[in-house]
């Protein structure tokens, strides 16, 4: 079977006349070039999606392992989230501090009869694991706290992507990889550092089901306002839909009607066992780039409609 790839770096307000979307498009290739390889090479599905996790949390301009913003009180705790769609286990760590690869935690997880592990759990798996400490902290994300201080942190959210010509791009950073491989399996990987200047102990939907899902049928990862994607239950919703039998684009046209009517800010990527992959936003743009097995496409420019599709 054809393996088949979507990711993303977020979700925001539009990028158009900014500057840094070339920027984003190349981080966004390299990844799935890279992920794809491996993926070419009979790799499983959650083996490519911590991969392509792994170097989404390794750039800087993604809210998610280096680059992640600070909460309220200036420290950076960060959520991730794996689940295998054929064994449908889920798995991860929620806000976690000094580690380069969130995902490598709920990775170890899925194996784990403890599957799901808060700030202090996973400083101690991360001490047992003897995973080294790490500073995941950016100069320009603390710049960017260091002026929300000043202004007493009027902003509800930090940028979406941390670009000196993008970060005033108020935003809905997280990142996620959705893979179908070349077995016929699925899984999705979900990272984020949160909203960003939110209070200590808020939680992320990013390593709960309403933000990461998958069942041998469909596969989601979401990106937008944490409270909007657990309102909308979003990524279960859509799978749910779609092993009741709803093609994955009329899977997503409907929650996506339903998510902007209730006037939520969000979006997602989508795969299914055909091989179809899409995509839904409400928010002005989705920064997803995905393979179809013969090229490479994005999101950046799209930033009219609710939903997208190429067919399996
Ligand atoms: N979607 C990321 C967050 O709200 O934490």
């Amino acid at each position: 079977m054809q393996p088949k790839l979507i990711i993303h770096g977020g979700a925001g307000s539009s990028l158009k006349g900014k500057g840094g979307v070339e920027s984003v498009r190349r981080s966004l290739n390299q990844v799935i070039e890279q992920v794809y390889a491996l993926l070419k090479s009979g790799a499983k599905a959650s083996d490519a999606v911590v991969l392509g996790c792994r170097l989404l949390e390794d750039d800087p301009r993604f809210n998610a392992g280096t680059g992640s913003v600070l909460q309220s009180d200036g420290q950076i705790r960060m959520s991730a989230a794996l689940m295998d769609g054929t064994s449908q286990r889920f798995s991860g760590a929620i806000n976690v501090s000094r580690v380069q690869h969130p995902i490598d935690l709920a990775s170890y997880l899925q194996n784990s009869p403890d599957r799901v592990l808060s700030d202090y759990g996973s400083a101690e798996l991360l001490r047992e694991l003897q995973i080294p400490l790490y500073n995941p902290l950016t100069e320009l994300r603390l710049e960017e706290w260091m002026r929300e201080r000043q202004e007493n942190f009027v902003k509800t959210m930090a940028g979406v992507v941390a670009e000196p010509e993008l970060v005033e791009n108020a935003g809905r950073g997280t990142i996620g990889v959705v893979v179908l491989d070349s077995q016929g399996n699925l899984a999705v990987g979900t990272s984020t550092g949160g909203k960003g200047f939110e209070r200590i102990g808020r939680v992320s939907d990013s390593a709960m089901p309403a933000g990461n899902y998958a069942t041998m049928h469909a596969a989601v990862s979401c990106t937008g306002i944490g409270e909007d994607i657990i309102d909308e239950c979003l990524a279960a919703r859509i799978v749910v839909r779609v092993t009741d039998g709803f093609s994955l684009h009329e899977a997503m046209k409907r929650t996506f009607a339903e998510a902007h009517k209730n006037q939520r800010d969000l979006g997602a990527i989508a795969l299914d066992r055909t091989g179809a992959i899409a995509w839904g936003k409400t928010s002005e743009v989705l920064l997803a780039a995905f393979h179809d097995g013969e090229k490479i496409g994005d999101t950046l420019d799209d930033e009219g409609t609710l939903t997208g599709c190429v067919e399996g």
